[in-house]
């Protein structure tokens, strides 16, 4: 160890005992030459902080120390942190600045005064802050109706953040949990869509961020209708199934299944609907159809009845269409008794 380097040492040392000694002796705030410093200084990451303390011209020593290590005395730099740099060193103030803070610079610092040969302390809590940041969420998922599935959303931020979930799709959208870890037991159809996850402190705007699920469900038709068709007409039967996977459809007459092109038919698949069309209706083509909608997980099927315009009047659709009628006389009646 060369001579210099021993001396700066051996001051070290003694600016430590000077300062560290008289540190269980409260600090009167209030005291002459020496104004409270402030509690808390709370800055983002990132940002620069600066500590300040008041003097007098009774000071005739001040050092601000991170912990027990001396950071600055007076003019003198002790830190080795090209962050640290002395801002006003007045006979007022004194103050310096930590530049790009980071979360290991929060904690306790120290300001060490000394007047009339009286050491006094005060300290000061540096607060560093992080915005909310959502570090591993789940991805995209499929799964099957009825099973069990937990998304994650892990964030991170200064103070925590609070993580909330929420739900959209066609038929909901809400608050579905305020957990890092959502769990959906028995899920089910209308449970599919995006799951927005968003984290929330008080630094600044969420981080937000969504993922999609998609529930698979066996077929279920939902609209299959009898038509009726004139011979030498063009026919059209119709039948639709809600699945997914979207249903692959098949349809039979009695045990024979249609091919598409054969027997002048045409089955097209558009979506969640099938169409099976006959260019030129005859006779031998009325009767009873039946259309397949399956996926992977299974299968659904319904009657569809091809009739001629013989059958095409249907007592009861007329017997509607009648009440209909006498219902619309008898409200255009009462609303005319209400003038
Ligand atoms: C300083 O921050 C702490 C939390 O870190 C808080 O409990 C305390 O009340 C704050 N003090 C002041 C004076 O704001
Ligand atoms: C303060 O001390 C902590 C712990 O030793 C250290 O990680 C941090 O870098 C220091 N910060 C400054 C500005 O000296
Ligand atoms: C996210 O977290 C999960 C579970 O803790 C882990 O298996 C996965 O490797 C993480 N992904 C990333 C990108 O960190
Ligand atoms: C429809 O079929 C009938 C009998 O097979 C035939 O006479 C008629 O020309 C056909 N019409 C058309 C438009 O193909
Ligand atoms: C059509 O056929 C199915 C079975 O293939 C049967 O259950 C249904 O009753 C039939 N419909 C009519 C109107 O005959
Ligand atoms: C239609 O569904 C019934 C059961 O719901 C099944 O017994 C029948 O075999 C099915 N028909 C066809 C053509 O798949
Ligand atoms: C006639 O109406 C009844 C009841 O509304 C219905 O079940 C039946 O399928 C209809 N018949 C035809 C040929 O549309």
């Amino acid at each position: 160890m060369g001579v210099a380097p021993c001396w700066r040492w051996l001051l070290a040392l003694g600016l430590r005992l000077l300062f560290l000694v008289p540190a269980g002796v409260p600090v009167r705030s209030g005291d002459a030459g020496f104004s409270k410093a402030m509690d808390n200084v709370t800055v983002r990451q990132g940002e620069s902080a600066i500590l300040s303390s008041g003097v007098d011209n009774r000071v005739t020593r001040v050092a601000w120390l991170n912990r027990s290590i001396i950071l600055y005395t007076s003019n003198d730099k002790w830190s080795i942190d090209p962050r640290v740099v002395l801002l006003t060193n007045t006979k007022t103030q004194y103050s310096i600045e930590i530049q790009s803070v980071n979360i290991y610079d929060e904690g306790a610092y120290t300001c060490s005064v000394q007047t009339d040969n009286h050491p006094k302390t005060s300290h000061v809590n540096l607060i560093v802050q992080v915005p909310p940041k959502i570090r591993n969420i789940s991805s995209d998922l499929t799964v099957n109706e009825g099973s069990t599935v937990t998304l994650r959303c892990l964030a991170s931020g200064r103070p925590d953040p609070t993580v909330t979930w929420k739900h959209y799709n066609e038929k909901s959208r809400g608050f579905v949990g305020d957990d890092e870890y959502l769990e959906i037991t028995g899920i089910t159809r209308d449970q599919s869509g995006l799951y927005e996850c968003s984290a929330a402190n008080e630094v600044s705007t969420p981080d937000v961020r969504r993922l999609r699920i998609t529930v698979n469900y066996p077929p279920f038709i939902s609209d299959a209708r009898n038509t009726g068709a004139s011979v030498g007409q063009k026919g059209i039967l119709r039948c639709s199934a809600l699945a997914v996977p979207l249903a692959e459809f098949q349809w039979y007459k009695e045990d024979a299944r249609l091919s598409n092109g054969l027997g002048g038919v045409r089955i097209e698949n558009k979506d969640h609907m099938s169409f099976l069309t006959f260019f030129n209706v005859s006779e031998k083509d009325y009767g009873n159809y039946t259309c397949v909608a399956s996926n992977k997980l299974g299968n659904s099927n319904a009657s569809v009845i091809l009739y001629g315009p013989g059958a095409a009047h249907n007592t009861s659709s007329s017997t509607s269409a009648a009440l209909a009628i006498i219902c619309l006389l008898f409200s255009i009646l009462y609303t005319l008794s209400k003038f």
